[in-house]
Formats: C-alpha cells, structure tokens, sequence
C-alpha cells in the first residue's frame, strides 16, 4: 500500500468509475447519437491493461470500483474481468459494482453474485414499454424488466436511476416510486446534464429540475431527509409511508463537488479528474510503455495532482453554460 491519493483540495480520491466499453445496445437519446462512431478495437485498452489499471488505482488507495459502459455487459467476454479484478474484495477494495442498462442482466446476475458484487445500478427512465423504446430508440423493456428480476433473484440489491425528463416522464414519477417500493427497489431521479449534442433547446425543453419533483413527491408523501451522503452525489429522503429511500442527483441545481471522491478511466485509458470538465490525462501510453506500473503510477498521481475544484454544469443563465461535447458514454456517467 502506497500513500493514498489526495487531490489539490484535500479529497481523498477512494472512488473510481471504469468505463469498460463505448458501446451500448441502446441509444438513449440523452446519452448517445442514433449513428455513434464507435471507437476500433485498438484504442481499447484490453481486458488485462484494465484489470492492470484497477489494481494499481486499488494500490493507491481505490475501495471502490464501479464498472460503467456504454453498456458494461455488451463487452466481450466481461464475466473474466469481472472475476480477475473481484480478487480484491476484501484486500484493499470493499465494493465492486456496475451501472448497466439491465439488458444483459438475465444472463449475467448470477455469475456477478457469486464473484461478490452486492448491488447494481439499473437505467430505467420508464415503465411504458412504448416510452422506454422512444427514449433507447429501440430497447425492450420485457427484457429489461427480466434482468431487474433475475438480479433480485440472484440476491443483489437493485437501484434504479431514472433521468428527469420535462415533458417526458412527469406523469411516470408515481409509478415508478410505487413500482420499487412493491418491489424493494432503491430509485435515484437524476437531474438531466448537458452532454453530447443534444439541440441547445431540447436540453432546456428537457430540463425538470427535481426541486419540482420533489415537491410533485411531497404531495402525496411525507419526505424525511437523510443525512447519509455515501460520499456519492446523491442526496436521499426517505417516504414515511413505504419506509423507501429515494435519492436525488442534482449536478445543475446543487452541485457535491466539495465533497467529491471519484474520478473516471474511459475505455481507452483516459482519466478524466472530473465528469464536468475537458482535462484528462492518457494512461494508455505509461500503461503500454512498461510491463511494471511505476509509469502508470506516476501519471494517476500527476494526474489527482491537477483535479479541479467542480464542473461548471449550469442552466441557471439563458444560455446553458459548461455544454460538453463529448458523449455521456465516453465517460460513463
Ligand atoms: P453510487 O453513489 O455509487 O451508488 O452510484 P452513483 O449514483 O454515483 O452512480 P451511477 O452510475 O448510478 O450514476 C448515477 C448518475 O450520477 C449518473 O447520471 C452519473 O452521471 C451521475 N454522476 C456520478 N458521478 C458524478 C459526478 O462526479 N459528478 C456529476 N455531476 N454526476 C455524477
Ligand atoms: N444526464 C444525466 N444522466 C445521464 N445518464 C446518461 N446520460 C445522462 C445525461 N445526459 C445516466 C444514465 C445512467 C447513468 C450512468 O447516467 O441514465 O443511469
Ligand atoms: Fe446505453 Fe445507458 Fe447510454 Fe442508454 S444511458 S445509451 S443504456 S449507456
């Protein structure tokens, strides 16, 4: 164990999100482009350069990993990534999860239960099967559905992420809040952020800030205030009537960057020190140049040395500030 990392405004960096793949079967309209150009094979780091990665984050004082996409099932053969970095559990790293569509789910929930992961995070924005095809332009939602149960089946603890979006799912937030509680979800609204090239007038048409949600909520529910943070950016209430958790992701209207422990590798080694800002730092080269890890080493912690302060997401002026023009799913959310 080497000294931990701590970045410039004295956070400790112990969480990091891997992007294992650009590549999704879906194409949610606020993440992708319908015609993606995906990345070639080669620019990929491989299975082994990201396990490598992983545990050199882990050596430097990672405990938590969550493997992102893209659609982190759709990778192949992922299950012998999975099982290679799960070696940790419990030597340096406490938890390893993933955020997926829920696509691949049927097949893949048992395997990741018996490798130790304890809980997924599944996107599910609706539960109107005409919906959910409109907003992945084409995904199933039966199929989605299976593998949300088959992950319940398999012991794993489910929370759904749903993005707020005006005009499009206003009328699914009760649905959605009685569909977990029934069936023992955690669901998390996460405020819709300026990524990818969205038209400048769908974002702010699409923009519901969840001060609105929540208060659409408290008209039906008793909402308690949870001091728990989990070091992550959501906020959670709880509803006294179910007795269920619900979070709230809000980067535009109140950002968590001061509390913020997390930075992200793409698919192609790419360390992003923040969701919200261009700079990054290529580890694929340090991670090619030397069989051993010294370089990569070095880079991560040139790299934590030069984390920003926060994003600058905002849709509080006319125009929207801090657009980003790379796609959600190069950096896995
Ligand atoms: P845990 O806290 O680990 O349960 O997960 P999470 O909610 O952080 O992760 P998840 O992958 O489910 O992401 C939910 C949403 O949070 C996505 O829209 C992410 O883009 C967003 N998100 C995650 N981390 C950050 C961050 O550092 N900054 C911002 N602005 N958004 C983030
Ligand atoms: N704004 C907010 N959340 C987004 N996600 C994808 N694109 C966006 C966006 N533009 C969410 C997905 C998934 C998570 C990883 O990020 O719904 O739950
Ligand atoms: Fe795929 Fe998730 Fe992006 Fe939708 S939000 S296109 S499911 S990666």
């Amino acid at each position: 164990q080497q000294a931990p990392l701590i970045d410039p405004f004295a956070r400790p960096i112990t969480y990091l999100r891997v992007s294992v793949t650009d590549r999704c079967d879906f194409r949610c309209t606020y993440c992708m482009a319908e015609h993606m150009q995906f990345l070639p094979k080669r620019d990929l780091l491989s299975l082994e350069e990201l396990d490598r990665m992983c545990s050199s984050f882990i050596r430097l004082g990672v405990r938590k990993l969550r493997i992102t996409g893209g659609e982190p099932l759709v990778r192949r053969n992922i299950m012998s990534f999975f099982r290679a970095v799960s070696r940790h559990l419990g030597d340096g790293l406490d938890e390893l999860t993933l955020t997926t569509n829920g696509s691949q789910l049927a097949r893949y929930a048992d395997e990741l239960a018996e490798i130790g992961v304890r809980r997924v995070n599944v996107s599910l924005d609706t539960l109107d099967a005409e919906k959910f095809a409109a907003i992945t332009r084409w995904g199933r939602l039966p199929q989605v559905m299976d593998g949300i149960a088959a992950a319940k089946a398999a012991g794993l603890r489910v929370k759904i992420n749903a993005v707020a979006l005006k005009g499009f799912n206003e009328e699914e937030l009760f649905p959605l809040v009685e569909w977990c509680a029934a069936n023992d979800h955690d669901l998390t609204f996460i405020e819709v952020m300026p990524m990818g090239e969205m038209g400048e007038e769908d974002r702010l048409d699409q923009y519901w800030p969840l001060s609105d949600l929540r208060a659409r909520l408290a008209e039906r529910y008793t909402l308690i205030d949870l001091a728990e943070r989990s070091g992550g950016p959501a906020r959670y209430v709880r509803l006294s009537e179910t007795g269920q958790k619900i979070g709230f992701i809000t980067p535009l209207s109140h950002n968590f960057c001061e509390s913020c422990n997390r930075v992200r590798v793409t698919c192609t080694g790419e360390l992003f020190m923040c969701l919200g800002q261009e700079d990054r730092a290529d580890l694929r080269a340090p991670l090619r140049a030397a069989p051993d890890d010294t370089l990569l080493e070095d880079a991560i912690r040139e790299a934590i040395g030069r984390k920003p302060k926060g994003h600058d997401f905002d849709y509080s002026r006319q125009k929207v500030a801090g657009q980003m023009s790379r796609h959600m799913s190069h950096t896995g959310g």
